[in-house]
Parts: structure tokens; sequence; C-alpha cells
């Protein structure tokens, strides 16, 4: 089968495709037929620093995601043929992941799908939608009544969950921090050019989902009504942490923080997920589309940073 392979740094353009045995099934593991994966940052910063560090085996087929059906079932009680997704929990790191043609994936990383979606719209949708379904509905206790801030929402996670809020009766008001893009965030309700201070600017906010992470998490936390819940899931700012945050005078009397971490995801969300995608006809957000052969051509995209929306691959066309 063809596969990247990665044993060490690897700019996007050194990513090539190599030839390899199709992987052996075992007990507890599936072998899975790629059809089509969507791209994450977490593999560019695998290919291009992590691959060095001691915990990832080497060599490494990279991919944290992917849609495609089962080829060989093992022990898992699934049938050759079914639709899956599966994503997180180690794969593309401790396990080869799903830039292959075929993966060989542990049962508990795959969910059975039921969809009619194209499947590089069904491989848009696992980490990117799972991550803005848990950080709504897991942390942020999303309600109907809820106006939510979504905070850096020009990315495949913020137009996610524009989506999902909307459609759930939410307001949402979504920010960008460049004006020629409030156009692509035209379906919230309210769209704000984001220069760094919300505070006093955006008002009746009961939920806020911060996509720009620890660089404006305090104004974030000072813009949200008494009772309100900030949930810190993306790091689109480039500051990953916060010395100096003061608990006590940072966060707002009755205001509440929480996180979202994506790595645990579990088959009755992703079921929940596929559910409400055809309930609400939802159509899942691509920003470009790449050829399997052209993986090179997707890496690059992707470190470019340039795409508006889900980097998708296709692999069996
Ligand atoms: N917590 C978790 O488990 C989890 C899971 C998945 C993703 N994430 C995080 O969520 C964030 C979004 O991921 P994604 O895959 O949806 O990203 P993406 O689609 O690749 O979006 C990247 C784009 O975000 C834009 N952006 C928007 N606001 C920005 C700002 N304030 N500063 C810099 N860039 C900004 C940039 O374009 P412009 O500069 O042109 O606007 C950039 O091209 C990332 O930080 C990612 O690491 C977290």
């Amino acid at each position: 089968m063809k596969a990247v392979l990665i044993s060490e740094i690897t700019p996007a353009e050194k990513v090539e495709l190599v030839e390899i045995d199709i992987p052996k099934v075992r007990p507890g593991w599936v072998l899975v037929k790629v059809k089509a994966f969507g791209m994450n940052h977490s593999e560019q910063i695998l290919r291009l620093s992590e691959i060095k560090a001691p915990y990832i085996q080497k060599p490494a087929i990279p991919g944290i995601e992917c849609a495609g059906m089962i080829e060989d079932p093992s022990d898992s009680g699934l049938k050759k043929g079914q639709r899956i997704v599966a994503l997180m929990g180690g794969m593309g790191r401790s396990f080869n992941g799903s830039y292959a043609e075929y993966a060989l994936l542990p049962i508990k990383n795959v969910f059975p799908i039921e969809s009619d979606l194209e499947w590089e719209k069904i491989a848009a949708v696992p980490e990117t939608y799972f991550t803005a379904w848990g950080s709504l509905f897991e942390c942020l206790d999303l309600k109907e009544e809820d106006c939510l801030l979504i905070r850096g929402a020009t990315c495949a996670l913020g137009y996610a969950s524009i989506q999902i809020a909307k459609a759930y009766g939410c307001k949402v008001i979504a920010t960008t921090h460049r004006e020629s893009k409030l156009e692509l965030i035209k379906d919230a309700d309210e769209q704000v050019l984001d220069n760094g201070k919300l505070e006093g600017r955006v008002k009746g906010v009961t939920k806020a989902l911060d996509l720009v992470g620890p660089k404006y998490l305090k104004d974030t936390l000072r813009v949200v009504n008494r009772g309100g819940i900030v949930c810190q899931t993306g790091i689109l700012g480039g500051v990953y942490s916060l010395n100096g945050f003061d608990p006590i005078k940072d966060i707002p009397n009755s205001v509440y923080l929480t996180g979202f971490f994506s790595n645990y995801p579990k088959e009755k969300t992703i079921s929940d997920i596929f559910m409400f995608i055809k309930k609400h006809k939802i159509s899942p957000i691509i920003g470009a589309k790449y050829d399997f052969k052209d993986i090179k051509g997707a890496c690059i995209a992707l470190d470019n940073g340039k795409i508006n929306g889900k980097i998708v691959v296709n692999v069996d066309v």
C-alpha cells in the first residue's frame, strides 16, 4: 500500500509516498480501508518537531483521524464494509495513523457511523466537529437561549462551531482578527473585528468558546456575563500557557473557566454528531481538497495556514 512514513523532521516539501506492506490485523485491532482524511495542526507539529520525542514510535505514519470502511473486522464485532470514522487516542503518534491506504487501528478508536454524505465531507467531521461538540455541550453546557461568543472563528473549528450553535438555536457572536475575513463568518448573528480587546465591545455573552487561547484569555473572561462559562479550546494566538495567571483576580466572580481536550472520543458522541448533522442538513465545510498522490501539496497548504476551513485528502479516488 502507499503511505507517508516519517522518522525525522520532515518539511512539507519532503513529504512523499512510499510503498509498504498492508499491516496484519491482530486481536483488539481492525484494518480500515482509508477513503479520506482531514488534516490537523498537530500533524504539522509532529512532522516539524515532535517526531524527535522518544514517545513517538518510528517510523511513523502521521494522521490523527480518517473516514473509511472496515476491511478486516478481526474480533471487533463490526462487519466488513461498515462505514467508520477513527480519531485520536494516540493515532498517528503511539501507533500508525491515517496517511495511508490502509490503517490498523485499535477498536476503541474506531466508530461506526450512519451517513450518506460523500467521503470527503465525512472526513471533514471527526476531529473538528468532535472538538466543537465537546467544547459546546460537554464544557459550555450550551442551551438554546445562550448567546455564544466564538473568539477566533475563522478556522475549521470556528466554522463548525458556528454551524452547530446556530442549528441548535443560539445567538452567535463570532470574531476574526482580519477585516477581510468578516465575510467568512456571516452565518453568525454578529461579526466583530478582534483587536485584542473585546471588553466593553460585545454584550450579553453567556458562553464563550475561545480559540485564540491564552493570548487574550483574560479579556475573554471579562466579556462573559456573571454565571457564564469560558471554554479554552484553541491556541491560534500562538501563546500556549499563561505565566502569572492569578485566578482570584483574573477570573471574575461567578465566571467559570474550563478547557476541552479532544483525546477521548466516545461512540455515543460521534453517533450524536452524525445524527445532528443529518437532522439539521449541515454540510461540513471543506477549505481545500487534495488527492493522496499530492499529499505533499496538502502538507504545504497546511503549513502555509492560508486555507479557510478543513483540508481534506481523498485517498481512494
Ligand atoms: N483542544 C483540542 O483538543 C483541540 C482540537 C483541535 C484543534 N484545536 C485547536 O483549535 C484551533 C483551531 O484549529 P483548526 O484546525 O480549526 O485550525 P485551522 O482551520 O487550520 O485554522 C487556522 C487559521 O486560523 C486563523 N486564525 C483565526 N484567528 C486567529 C488568530 N487570532 N490568530 C492567528 N490565527 C487565527 C488563521 O488564519 P488568519 O490569520 O488568516 O485568520 C489560520 O490560518 C487551533 O489552535 C488548534 O490547535 C484544539
